[in-house]
């Protein structure tokens, strides 16, 4: 059964969808079920995925790598960073050569968290 908010890839094509709303079947690309991209939270390497959210004047800045930027090269980037704020969800599309960085302007959120997706490392959560 596909998951609330769950991103899920294909291995055949590499389409990648997020579910809005749960229905009670499996997600099926090019005649298999999608894989379910698991949130991923705590870095094992030294490169660093774990999304880091700053509040600012305006609302939350979202950056990828404190001290050292994840990469964002054609090979290996960051390919979007999505920001929760209570029932908003908020989402900046990325390409190489961009920082692995995103500013949104929403007030400030109780239940506020991020999200990211890197095409070699995939699905993050902070
Ligand atoms: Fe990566």
């Amino acid at each position: 059964m596909a998951k609330k908010m769950g991103i899920y890839k294909c291995e055949h094509c590499g389409n990648i969808v997020e579910v809005f709303v749960e229905g009670g079947a499996p997600i099926i690309c090019c005649g298999e079920k999608m894989i379910f991209m698991e949130e991923k939270t705590a870095d094992q390497s030294v490169e660093k995925h774990v999304p880091f959210i700053e509040k600012t004047a305006t609302g939350y800045k979202v950056r990828v790598g404190k001290e050292t930027q994840h990469p964002m090269a054609d090979e290996h980037y960051i390919q979007w960073i999505e920001l929760v704020v209570d029932q908003y969800v908020l989402r900046k599309e990325l390409k190489p050569g961009d920082l692995p960085e995103a500013e949104f302007t929403i007030e400030e959120g109780k239940d506020v968290y991020a999200r990211e997706y890197c095409n070699v490392h995939g699905h993050w959560r902070g």
